[in-house]
């Protein structure tokens, strides 16, 4: 999916349209609203972002751009605003907005949230199988096979169609009420139509990796620790406080029962997977009805192997009986159903040899060390270090050199040592260096802090990180500009701040390492037209620490220009959202520094943007053409494609029909590629997309 930014609203050419359509036009043509008109308005509203906002986080098909959403979306604001008798509790502006609270209340669920017991294997699902088969007294059965989404159960009550109530697992029995929190998940419906006057969804609140890894990302900038997986960051977010942390780590709801008065609506799961899919939830599409166990086996199979092209994690699938009826006569034991069980994927964990602990110095300067492993195969990815954090992490494992450790990969996480399962013979204690292992500076840990770190600002090792992020794909986005060309251009001397990127020659380049005629040409082109990424990326790109690319985002959305933020004070800062004292104090501390205001000025005779438009672009490249993706491009992602086709006033939906006017496809297109060549419509590659920005 992808980004919504949305942070400033912006008008369109949508909202004028609904004016027009819903106003009363006064005998000297300027709309007038009578109170009736008024409310008929910002119900139609609710309902066009209510669509919107189903075709986007449910289906992945946006149809309109972000900006015309939040023109929808704040016109609606001001209404309610400017009416409130209007404000109703199921109006999506009610997603966020919900006040913080000192703690959550205890409620008791409509009946039991049990677990499910474990298949490890082939021969275990099997004899669940039989066990069914036995009970069932051999009369024909099916199963549904579900995906089992890694995230945490979530009971959500709806009472005349609007979301009332949602409630944590708990311990089963007792849940906390966090509807406030679950309000924020947009894939979460705040209302249905539906004639049943009350019902109860249960399924997974979830986090997609993409997000978790940002999160991650945005965190590491801030100095926070990381979350170790997307289900620690989903648990957090659901129980936090202020409503408006759960709304920023994005969260997703796919429901997996439909329950009335605790217990389960229709005559089937397939029947209510289907029914809850159509009511608008987001149900998870890949299951299957099955006729037996072998279909289902079949279905384990392929989604173990197929688990990593998924946008989220799944740790396995869960097997039901399909039919109510036979799931009654099954019955259940004291803390699961007898009619389901979970198969569970191998952990992706294997055991090795810690051969030895390296220590890295980033960006700020802080101290990583990394465990270098025996070469160990998890999950077909051979894995030879793992990240060990900081100082405080070895100790709490225990660890030293020389010991055997389990070591996990999950998904798109750095693989990291779970634990020491074995002290090796001549096992070495481990100590951080009292010096910086690449400058030989002074290390400091600061009181508070967990990381040592490098002071010498002018250390190769932290000029190198700060080169490699200035020049990475969501920053500057210089391509060629790799690990083994930043090392040599500081090695050398060529490069001592990131201004100095912009002096460099294509003679300077062509005679590195691993650097022909032709590639040297190359590079020096990338970084010339790096010299137009907007604002955000800039700003990203001069590493003020806690200044990550969505704070960065925010900083120019709300000041529009890099003079702006480096001339204001503390107390203005802070009125860009989510900036607090520490963010602030971190910007104006980075602008005192005169060889940082020497760098910003190198930057700006370099010609980088320092201004950021803020109205949205009208003209551009792509004005007027739509585009769809499809497939795995090779070099970036579906959203940083959109985010460019955007950039140039181009629009992008979900599905092909005979209004696209390009579909650009990468390895494994499917259906929309086979649609796009039925209807003649041209597809491009990524290499022919980025010929048209050009
Ligand atoms: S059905 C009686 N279906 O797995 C409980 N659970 O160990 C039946 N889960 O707590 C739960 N995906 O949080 C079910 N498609 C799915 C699921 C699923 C994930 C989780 C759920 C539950 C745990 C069961």
């Amino acid at each position: 999916m992808r980004t919504a930014r949305r942070y400033v609203a912006i008008g369109s050419a949508l909202s004028v349209t609904l004016n027009i359509i819903d106003g009363a036009s006064g005998p000297d043509g300027r709309n007038v609203k009578t109170p009736d008109r008024v409310k008929a308005h910002v119900e139609r509203l609710r309902e066009e972002i209510r669509r919107h906002e189903h075709l986007y986080y449910v289906l992945d098909q946006p149809e309109i751009t972000d900006a015309e959403f939040d023109a929808l979306m704040k016109e609606l604001k001001e209404l309610e605003a400017e009416h409130p008798e209007l404000a109703t509790p199921d109006s999506p502006t009610r997603r966020v907005g919900g006040k913080p609270r000192e703690g959550f209340v205890k409620v008791k669920h409509s009946s039991p949230m049990l677990s499910l017991d474990n298949a490890l294997n082939e021969g275990e699902l099997r004899d669940f199988d039989r066990r069914v088969a036995d009970l069932l007294a051999n009369e024909p059965y099916r199963y549904v096979a579900e995906l089992k989404l890694d995230g945490l159960s979530l009971a959500v009550h709806y009472r005349d169609g609007v979301l009332e109530q949602a409630i944590t697992r708990g311990d089963g029995e007792v849940g906390e009420e966090v509807t406030e929190n679950a309000r924020t998940i947009h894939s979460l419906p705040l209302r249905v139509e539906d004639r049943l006057p009350g019902f109860e969804v249960r399924g997974e609140a979830l986090m997609n990796k993409r997000a978790f890894a940002r999160l991650n990302e945005e965190r590491e900038a801030q100095e926070l620790s990381r979350f170790a997986n997307p289900r620690n960051a989903a648990a957090g977010a659901l129980r936090a406080l202020e409503p408006w942390v759960t709304a920023s780590r994005k969260l997703d709801y796919q429901p997996y029962f439909l329950l009335v008065d605790g217990r389960m609506h229709l005559d089937s799961q397939w029947e209510s997977l289907d029914a809850l899919q159509k009511m608008g939830f987001h149900v998870n599409r890949n299951r299957k009805l099955c006729g037996g166990i072998e279909d289902v086996l079949e279905f384990c199979q392929q989604w173990e192997s197929r688990r990593d092209t998924l946008a989220y994690e799944i740790d396995g699938v869960v097997v039901k009986v399909d039919s109510v009826a036979q799931q009654a006569r099954l019955g259940w034991t004291a803390k699961a159903p007898r009619w389901a069980i979970a198969f569970k994927f191998p952990a992706r964990q294997e055991e090795t040899d810690v051969e030895n602990i390296e220590v890295q110095v980033g960006r700020t300067g802080a101290l990583t060390p990394v465990a270098h492993l025996s070469p160990v195969s998890i999950g077909g990815v051979t894995v030879t270090r793992a990240t060990l954090h900081n100082e405080d992490e070895i100790k709490r494992l225990g660890l030293h050199i020389g010991d055997r450790v389990l070591v996990e990969r999950s998904g798109d996480v750095i693989p990291k040592v779970v634990r020491v399962v074995k002290e090796g013979q001549h096992r070495r204690e481990f100590h951080m260096p009292s010096r910086c292992p690449v400058c030989g500076g002074d290390v400091v840990r600061e009181p508070g802090e967990v990381a040592w770190r490098c002071i010498n600002t002018n250390c190769p090792a932290r000029l190198k990180e700060s080169v490699r992020h200035f020049a990475s794909r969501g920053v500057m986005d210089i391509d060629g500009m790799g690990d083994v060309l930043v090392d040599q251009l500081v090695d050398r001397g060529l490069v001592k701040n990131v201004a100095d990127v912009y002096e460099l020659r294509v003679e300077d380049l062509e005679g590195l390492e691993r650097m022909g005629e032709k590639s040297a040409k190359k590079v020096w082109t990338n970084i010339q037209s790096s010299r137009q990424r907007p604002l955000p990326r800039v700003l990203n790109g001069l590493g003020i620490p806690f200044v990550g690319e969505r704070t960065a985002q925010i900083l120019a959305e709300t000041f529009g220009s890099l003079d702006e933020i480096a001339g204001a004070d503390a107390e203005r800062l802070q009125e860009a959202e989510e900036v607090g004292p520490k963010v602030a104090d971190s910007i104006l501390h980075f602008f005192h520094e005169r060889h940082n205001r020497e760098l910003v000025e190198r930057l700006r005779a370099a010609g980088l943007v320092f201004r950021h438009d803020i109205k949205p672009k009208t003209g551009g490249k792509l004005a007027g053409l739509t585009f769809v993706l499809t497939g795995t491009l090779p070099a970036m992602t579906r959203e940083e494609a959109a985010e460019k086709i955007e950039a140039a006033g181009g629009k992008v939906t979900g599905s092909v029909s005979k209004k696209t006017n390009y579909v650009v496809a990468g390895a494994e297109a499917g259906s929309k590629l086979a649609k796009a060549e039925k209807l003649g419509i041209p597809v491009l590659d990524e290499a022919g997309l980025l010929d048209m920005l050009k």
